[in-house]
């Protein structure tokens, strides 16, 4: 069993909740958890589900340059009680933000990786998304595919290596339309708000 865990703390409209679900088809199974919901039950719970899980994988939104505080407390919280109690186990990222460069989410994949090293699981690498509200939002346009292209590819890549436990380089991706049509449409949705 895949468990995927969703760490944004958006009730609706979450982007890594579209990008974990299209992982989840490609790999063709998953649990997707809400961490939201898992800290509202009980951790330890979790911990016993993760116990059986065949791999993880930690999808999260890029917050101020790094993983999102509650995040954060999850990895902090298992490392401090459950520290070698996966050994092995395969941990992946699938990360999505804001800005047009993927690159930016390099120091996010790095402290997962650090966080496997620590607890004695594998690292076993991540997808990054560029432009990441992007994607969700031109799903029904007309060359989609051709725009989403290497995502989708990103996508599957994660997805065999998930399905045959095994390693790969971070990918980094995003939607294909030119940087200056990305932050026009980012300013005028952004303007909504002030
Ligand atoms: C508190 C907060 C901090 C953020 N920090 C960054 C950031 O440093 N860099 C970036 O590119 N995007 C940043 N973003 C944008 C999110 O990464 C982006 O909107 C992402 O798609 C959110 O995913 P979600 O819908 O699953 O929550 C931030 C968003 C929030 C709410």
């Amino acid at each position: 069993m895949i468990l995927m865990v969703n760490c944004s703390y958006k009730s609706k409209e979450s982007n890594t909740q579209f990008y974990l679900e299209k992982l989840k088809e490609k790999v063709g199974e998953g649990e997707i958890l809400s961490l939201k919901q898992i800290f509202k039950n009980d951790i330890d719970g979790f911990v016993e589900h993760l116990k059986h899980a065949d791999a993880l994988v930690i999808g999260a939104p890029l917050y101020v340059d790094g993983l999102p505080a509650q995040a954060v407390k999850l990895l902090e919280l298992l490392y401090e009680n459950h520290r070698g109690e996966f050994p092995n186990l395969p941990v992946y990222v699938v990360s999505n933000l804001g800005f047009y460069e993927a690159k930016q989410i390099k120091h996010l994949v790095d402290i997962v990786r650090n966080w496997c090293l620590k607890m004695g699981c594998t690292y076993g690498g991540g997808l990054a998304v560029g432009a990441g509200p992007m994607a969700p939002c031109i799903q029904k346009i007309p060359f989609e595919k051709i725009l989403n292209k290497d995502i989708w590819r990103g996508l599957s890549t994660l997805a065999t290596t998930i399905q045959k436990k095994e390693t790969m380089e971070n990918y980094y991706t995003k939607t294909l339309i030119p940087r200056i049509v990305y932050l026009k449409a980012a300013h005028r949705n952004f303007d909504k708000y002030f």
